[in-house]
């Protein structure tokens, strides 16, 4: 009832009538508060910018989606940018449902970042990742300039260590390229002064749609103290407790853990005290395209309804997961502080652990990590209101702290050494950047200049220096990139990827080199991923650097020290399994790595070999550029050369083109000449898809010749 009373009629609040209409027409009566203020604020009747900071689920998308309706009616474009993929798919869908009613067209942007996707000019709306925005204002395709409001979600990841100077510097350019902005966030200590940066106009509410209870676990009173004084006495452990209860009340929860161990162990461990079966479940999972090793790992917790969800499973297994737990089959899931950052999956019970681990040792989570995660309890419209136990302070004192305090201050990351050479590099490679005045009034609209003022100014001196040093910046009185230069910035790598492997690669032939030796060192470039390889001090590994080092196949940087060494080499060893046509099941086991890690250096390898291949080329290193694309070629699909050709063709995979190959279909014209029947029978698909993948042979075959 409360919420009810909160809301205003769509009719009254809304100005525009054909911005009242879609929303009618999608089935919203009511605006939420914040969408109230918003439009109070000038949302509909200027073009000021706006950052709204607002609880979880207090409906900001809204905003951003009415900010961009009526970008359209002025006949220009919408941007809407989130922080991964898998959450942009999401928003495709909801801005389709709004398309549909507002005769408009939303597309998805995720292509290879040296694309400028000129197609993209015939969509209103685009939904993108920041990463790969960053890209497409650094290629400046023609549809750049018709773009009206561009709306950057999450906007506190302005603060984020490894990505934050991406959202800053897209920002940045906005302001300066006089698009509108609009911010929205749900946790951020310092909402005043990034409106104030952004010259916004700010919406700040602490409205929810679910009233939110926070409370502790206190092991001395063995009980859950909540905010509004209940106590709640708890026998045994904890998670045990609240799974118990979650059964007898019928209602879901879930339980951060700060590692991926022990979110499965505590999984296993719910699994043999719950008393309910899931069994149709689990059959299903067996149904689904999730790697052996998965199944077998998830198939008895699911098949008690629990399930655990953390960043080194499949997708498929993630996804499965998320489904099964939107759809109230399973009762309690267990996740690292990942999910929070992913995944919308609210549940009435939240269970926090306060602490993570990270980089081999434990640390305190920031009130705002802390805060997106509480901010997963109570589902709107479902719940009647939301719980979150902080499950492991050390005493009272802690637990409130995190419970009372407000999220930290969002604080540029743009000063790093990194972010200002990238940064730096792509402004002179735009031509956005002439010279050090434009430069420098470019900069002047970061948040790091707001925040550090002149002290950026030596930071940014450091970074042109030594991009003059490795050839890519000419800064006379005038600032022009080389054609290096260019194409790092359009290949979207740290510029100290690209001397890395030509530093290592300029001075050696490639006949000699091992693919291992390609492998290893796009690892220990500073654009690979630090992804979880578990075990890297064993005697396997060491013994494996001891040969290829005597035999100068691993590189070796100067700066890298003997664990960036091991690491590198772990990944390309996994890497050359992986084209090498070994199953997936089979590296799993034998690294220790998860499925979802194995994926995430997949991609990455395939970027940054196809990305030093085209700067081989241009630097006149023309045999190691085509190993170099050989090999991106191969890691993409994960095959030996020989695959390369019919693995193109739909339907078949890594595994089947090597059973067409040890056939003798070895080519797309073997493969185009051959009967449909007999490739179903020697890849086990239906004749159906056998009849698609000849058709697509020969539709290959002839754009070739
Ligand atoms: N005016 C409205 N009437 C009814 N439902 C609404 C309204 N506005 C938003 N919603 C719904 O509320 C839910 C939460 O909205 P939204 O995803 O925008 O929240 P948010 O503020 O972005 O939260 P988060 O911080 O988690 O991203 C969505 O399912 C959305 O469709
Ligand atoms: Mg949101």
């Amino acid at each position: 009832m409360a919420v009810e009373k909160a809301l205003a009629e769509v009719d009254s609040a809304v100005p525009v009538p054909k911005i009242a209409e879609v929303l009618k027409a999608l089935g919203i009566v009511r605006l939420m508060p914040p969408q109230v203020e918003a439009i109070k604020k000038g949302l509909l009747s200027g073009n000021r910018n706006m950052v709204v900071v607002a609880p979880t689920g207090s409906g900001k998308s809204l905003v951003g989606y009415i900010a961009i309706l009526k970008s359209l009616l002025e006949g220009l474009k919408g941007v809407y940018l989130v922080p991964l993929k898998s959450i942009a798919g999401e928003k495709l869908e909801e801005l389709e449902i709004v398309c549909r009613e507002a005769s408009c067209k939303a597309c998805i942007t995720t292509g290879d970042y040296d694309q400028p996707s000129e197609w993209l000019s015939e969509c209103d709306i685009i939904v993108a990742t920041y990463e790969r925005f960053d890209s497409l204002l650094r290629l400046k395709p023609g549809w750049v300039s018709r773009i009206g409001t561009v709306v950057i979600d999450e906007i506190h990841n302005v603060g984020d260590p490894e990505r934050g100077h991406i959202v800053e510097l897209i920002a940045a350019r906005a302001l300066s390229r006089g698009f509108r902005l609009i911010g929205l966030g749900a946790t951020v200590g310092n909402p005043e002064e990034l409106a104030d940066w952004l010259e916004a106009e700010l919406v700040y509410s602490t409205w929810r749609p679910v009233k939110l209870i926070e409370g502790y676990y206190s092991s001395r009173k063995k009980a859950i103290v909540f905010d509004d004084k209940r106590e709640e006495a708890v026998s045994g452990a904890l998670e045990v407790h609240l799974l118990r209860r979650a059964l007898e009340e019928n209602y879901q929860v879930l339980i951060f853990r700060h590692s991926r161990q022990h979110a499965e162990g505590l999984a296993r461990q719910l699994a043999l005290t719950s008393t309910e079966h899931c069994d149709d479940l689990a059959e299903e999972l067996v149904d689904l395209e999730i790697p052996r090793v998965e199944v077998d790992s998830l198939r008895y917790v699911v098949s008690k309804c629990i399930a655990y969800h953390h960043a080194g499973l499949s997708l498929a297994a993630r996804k499965f997961v998320e489904r099964s737990f939107r759809e109230r089959r399973l009762r309690a899931v267990t996740a690292t502080p990942t999910l929070a950052a992913g995944v919308n999956l609210p549940a009435r019970r939240v269970a926090v652990s306060i602490r993570r681990y990270e980089e081999g040792s434990m640390k305190n989570l920031s009130v705002a990590e802390y805060k997106q995660m509480a901010g997963r309890a109570g589902r709107p419209g479902l719940d009647p209101y939301g719980e979150v136990i902080i499950s492991d302070a050390r005493n009272s004192e802690e637990a409130l702290r995190y419970i009372r305090s407000s999220p930290e201050p969002v604080t540029s990351v743009l000063r790093s050494e990194r972010a200002l050479r990238i940064h730096v590099l792509s402004l002179i490679a735009s031509e956005e950047a002439t010279d050090l005045n434009t430069l420098e009034n470019l900069l002047k609209l970061t948040l790091a200049y707001r925040q550090l003022g002149e002290h950026l100014d030596l930071g940014v001196e450091r970074a042109l220096r030594l991009l003059e040093s490795m050839g890519m910046v000419l800064a006379g009185s005038k600032l022009k990139p080389t054609k290096l230069g260019r194409a790092v910035t359009s290949l979207y790598v740290d510029p100290l990827t690209a001397w890395t492997v030509l530093e290592h690669l300029r001075e050696r032939a490639s006949r000699g080199l091992y693919d291992i030796y390609y492998l290893t060192l796009i690892a220990l470039t500073p654009d690979f991923p630090k992804v979880r390889l578990g075990n890297l001090r064993s005697k396997e590994l060491y013994s494996i650097l001891e040969v290829l080092g005597e035999e100068d196949q691993v590189p070796m940087p100067r700066w890298a020290d003997e664990y960036d060494i091991l690491r590198a080499l772990k990944v390309g060893l996994i890497l050359r399994d992986w084209i090498e046509e070994v199953k997936e099941d089979t590296i799993v086991e034998r690294y220790g790595v998860g499925l979802g890690d194995l994926a995430v250096i997949v991609d990455s390898a395939q970027w940054l070999l196809y990305a030093s291949g085209v700067i081989c080329g241009i630097e006149g290193l023309a045999d190691h550029a085509s190993r170099l694309t050989t090999l991106s070629r191969r890691v993409e699909v994960g095959v030996r050369e020989d695959a390369l050709e019919v693995v193109q063709v739909k339907w078949i995979g890594r595994i089947r083109a090597r059973k067409l190959i040890t056939s003798g279909i070895k080519t797309l014209r073997d493969l185009a000449n051959s009967s449909p029947e007999r490739i179903a029978e020697m890849c086990g698909m239906g004749i159906r898809q056998a009849e698609e993948a000849v058709k697509h042979a020969g539709e290959l075959l002839s754009k070739i010749s």
